[in-house]
């Protein structure tokens, strides 16, 4: 029998990079974990350092490698990343023309305004299920091209490569060799067309991107590649790679339509799997790739927030009034409720299904007996009621009724959050085992390519419950708590919006 039944993923976030070692019961054996620098250079823009990445994905990759046994135990290797974050690099020496410009960047707020107002956003909406919005790849691929000295003839002349997150670790894992980035990736860069499933020549024209930059389009499940040998002592196939929520969707088992995940990241994502068919929103959720595997396309419906985890985070680097984020579920449960207080994370404008880039957060119903406790709860509360917005937006569009949402990422270990969000959506919400679904999700694919696993049912076999929070809260208590929410929303959306 082969040694090899070990898969590797690699999950690149937005504000961590890990590596995990799962077995072939789905269990992690090894875990590293690196969080990494933010830049801000402006307000409302954010960058990484793609060298940064790519030395904490070879650290903890080599790190989990080594506890879990050795590379000969590797049958696979799975890339799961964040999204529409984008970096251009000279294809002669694999280096980067500027800092990664984070998804939650701001800079082409403009643009895309412009575009919008000359009535592009109709086209735009149609082929690839997005907004015109500066989330999304497209128009940061351009500013870069703009603004970095002789980027654009360079570009033209085939010099350079372009790629999100996942598409440059696999290039520089397999040495150079692979420009590809995957289906699901590429759903979200406005650049591709989700109905050809290619990139897409009016888009093409429309943000001003040249076609020689672009990666080719790959399966989210199958041979894309293999590492360079001396990284990591032997070569290891490259068998998944996938956006960090469609991975997750996979790693909860989210395989058939009307079911439904959302993640707890630095932001929160809530994908809803719609079948063979996409779905159009007409409340400004997007139509998405779920997964791509054999050839065969699973559509999802997503509700994006842009601040879930991150208004934690603030509470810690940016207020000072807590040192952990697990301190919160303790200075929630202190006081009965937030006292009025209400905390409308907007730091990078809002997201679905609202798409108010120019929104700024926002803590409203202040009294001289709020406490430190109030706001943290206000915190928690707020990422719940967002989730709220995106389920009831959903129902609204007519798909399946969530029989339950599955939840994971960091805020899902909290239990009084899960429940208070049980009750807010007045739907039971279920906590997976392992809450790392998204690295997971990278690790079935690429299990699925190397026959760790044979199909997606033997997966949903190893998805494993560790609760479910029912709801249970008075039904005037629940519509009171939502009314003041939109009324906080309300006062944070600009006007035009
Ligand atoms: O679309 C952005 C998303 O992929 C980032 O996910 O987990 O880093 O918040 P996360």
């Amino acid at each position: 029998m082969s040694k090899k039944t070990h898969i590797l993923a690699i999950d690149q976030g937005t504000t961590s990079t890990r590596s995990i070692v799962f077995d072939r019961d789905a269990h992690a054996v090894a875990l590293a974990r690196r969080e990494f620098q933010q830049y801000y250079p402006e307000p409302g823009w954010v960058e990484h350092d793609p060298e940064e990445i790519w030395k904490d994905v070879l650290a903890t990759a080599r790190e989990v490698i080594s506890k879990a046994g050795g590379a000969d135990k590797i049958a696979g290797l799975g890339i799961t990343t964040q999204r529409e974050t984008i970096v251009i690099w000279e294809r002669s020496s694999g280096r980067a023309i500027h800092r990664a410009i984070v998804w939650q960047d701001r800079r082409t707020a403009q643009t895309c305004a412009r575009l919008k107002h000359e009535g592009h956003e109709k086209i735009v909406r149609e082929k690839t299920g997005l907004l015109l919005d500066p989330y999304f790849s497209a128009s940061k691929v351009a500013w870069i091209l703009d603004n970095v000295p002789d980027a654009r003839r360079k570009a033209e002349k085939g010099e350079l490569a372009f790629g999100t997150i996942d598409c440059f670790l696999l290039w520089r894992l397999t040495g150079g060799a692979v420009h590809a980035t995957d289906i699901t990736n590429a759903s979200r860069t406005a650049l591709f067309n989700i109905h050809t499933q290619e990139w897409d020549d009016a888009l093409l024209k429309l943000f001003n991107v040249p076609e020689a930059i672009l990666p080719r389009i790959v399966d989210n499940s199958g041979h894309l590649g293999d590492t360079d040998p001396s990284l990591f002592g032997e070569k290891i196939v490259i068998g998944g790679m996938a956006g960090d929520q469609h991975a997750a969707l996979v790693g909860q088992a989210c395989f058939k339509p009307g079911m439904a995940k959302s993640t707890y990241g630095t932001g929160c994502f809530l994908l809803m799997n719609t079948g063979s068919k996409p779905v159009t929103s007409r409340n400004r959720l997007l139509t998405t790739i779920g997964y791509r595997i054999g050839n065969e396309t699973t559509y999802a419906l997503e509700g994006s927030i842009f601040v879930a985890g991150a208004a934690i985070k603030w509470l810690r680097d940016g207020l000072h009034l807590i040192t952990h984020a697990s301190q919160t579920d303790d200075m929630a449960t202190r006081v009965p409720d937030s006292h009025g207080v209400y905390m409308v994370p907007a730091f990078v404008g809002l997201g679905a299904p609202h798409w108010d880039p120019d929104a700024r957060g926002l803590i409203c119903g202040l009294t001289l007996g709020s406490t430190q406790a109030h706001i943290a709860r206000a915190a928690l509360e707020s990422v719940a009621y967002q989730t709220y917005d995106l389920v009831h937006a959903m129902r609204d569009d007519g798909t399946a009724e969530t029989r339950a949402l599955r939840i994971d990422g960091g805020m899902a270990a909290n239990d009084w959050f899960a429940q208070f969000l049980a009750n807010i959506l007045d739907t039971p919400v279920e906590r997976p085992t392992d809450l790392e679904t998204t690295a997971l999700g990278a690790a079935f694919l690429a299990g699925l390519a190397t026959g760790v696993w044979q199909s997606t049912n033997d997966l949903a076999k190893s998805w494993k419950q560790d609760a479910v929070f029912k709801p249970r809260i008075d039904q005037d208590l629940r519509r009171n708590l939502l009314t003041g929410w939109q009324d906080a929303i309300r006062r944070t959306l600009t006007p035009a919006a």
